[in-house]
């Protein structure tokens, strides 16, 4: 027990437009805050960081409010396709699927793929491998995201739609949810999962399932959320990693990258932790819903100061 340290937990439920006035905030905050405090207790339990990110990404997916599992977004076809990944810090593994559909949690399936020796499967792959779990056929699409995709269609496809939340927004198409864990073991593990974009065209590949938006090794561990062409092109979950790998402090490695994407005009976030026990957070974008346990209390980033581009946990 004396050699155990204090577990760490962050999360997100995405990158956006502001949530105040819109009646999202609180919300946002109550579901995150929930999810987060639920995960926790698992890793207080003794519960290893992949565990504790994979039933952090199920209670993400299984929220309609974010855009991955039930309530993901509808592609330009009014099909939803999702990807999600998982990253085991200790054996510095990576497993994901890419466009997946009728599955209730993708990240099940970037789960069943860590121990398998083809990793990475797409479309046609994930679906040969949910018929051989005999998993149930699952319908994720909620009335609100078929209503926005209807809408658009009125307007053929001329608006923005898709907020990262349930609330409208005008200013979307960067929702995902993620997941970065430290165990009591001083193990990092990273799951990220979305719906994509929103109306993009079909075989349209995000960041989620890719080590540009989900990484993690012994060291550190990152989530990413945004544009998924931001994010691959600074390879931002990767990149923090292997600097703070090489020698930055996990807060000097984030804060390069970030001010990096920035001047690149890039338009997203990121969560992230370390073996020490740091917890921090960057972006680009106007709002990341991100939530933390740092192992005196449940925190959250909802409402941070615009002109800073990093933050860290107390
Ligand atoms: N970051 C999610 C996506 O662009 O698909």
């Amino acid at each position: 027990m004396s050699n155990q340290i204090q577990p760490k937990l962050i999360i997100h439920g995405g990158a956006g437009s502001s949530l105040k006035g819109k009646g999202g905030l609180d919300a946002v905050r109550q579901a995150l805050h929930e999810i987060v405090a639920e995960v926790y207790q698992l890793l207080l339990e003794g519960k290893s960081a992949t565990e504790a990110v994979i039933k952090g990404c199920q209670l993400l997916e299984d929220n309609p409010r974010f855009n991955a599992g039930t309530g993901s977004v509808l592609q330009s076809d009014g099909q939803i396709r999702m990807s999600a990944s998982l990253m085991d810090g200790e054996k510095q593994r990576f497993s994901g699927v890419i466009n997946v559909s009728r599955v209730k949690n993708p990240i099940n399936l970037a789960q069943t793929l860590q121990n398998q020796e083809d990793r990475v499967l797409s479309d046609y792959g994930s679906l040969e491998l949910l018929r051989e779990l005999k998993y149930s056929i699952y319908d994720p699409l909620t009335d609100l995201r078929l209503h926005e995709w209807i809408e658009e269609r009125k307007e053929n496809f001329t608006r923005k739609m898709a907020g990262v939340v349930a609330e409208s927004s005008e200013n979307a198409r960067r929702g995902t949810i993620g997941v970065v864990a430290l165990d009591t073991q001083g193990r990092i593990s990273a799951g990220t999962s979305t719906g994509g974009k929103g109306l993009e065209r079909i075989g349209r590949v995000s960041d989620s399932a890719m080590p540009a938006g989900n990484y993690a090794n012994f060291q550190a561990g990152v989530s990413c959320t945004g544009i998924g062409e931001d994010i691959i092109d600074e390879c931002l979950a990767a990149k923090v990693v292997i600097r703070a790998t090489d020698g930055l402090s996990l807060a000097e490695a984030m804060e390069k990258s970030i001010k990096e994407a920035s001047v690149n005009k890039r338009d997203l976030g990121a969560i992230a932790l370390d073996c020490h026990g740091k917890i921090v957070w960057g972006k680009t974008s106007e709002v990341l819903l991100a939530a933390y346990h740092n192992g005196k209390n449940i925190g959250d980033c909802l409402e941070w100061d615009d002109d800073k581009l990093i933050n860290i946990s107390e």
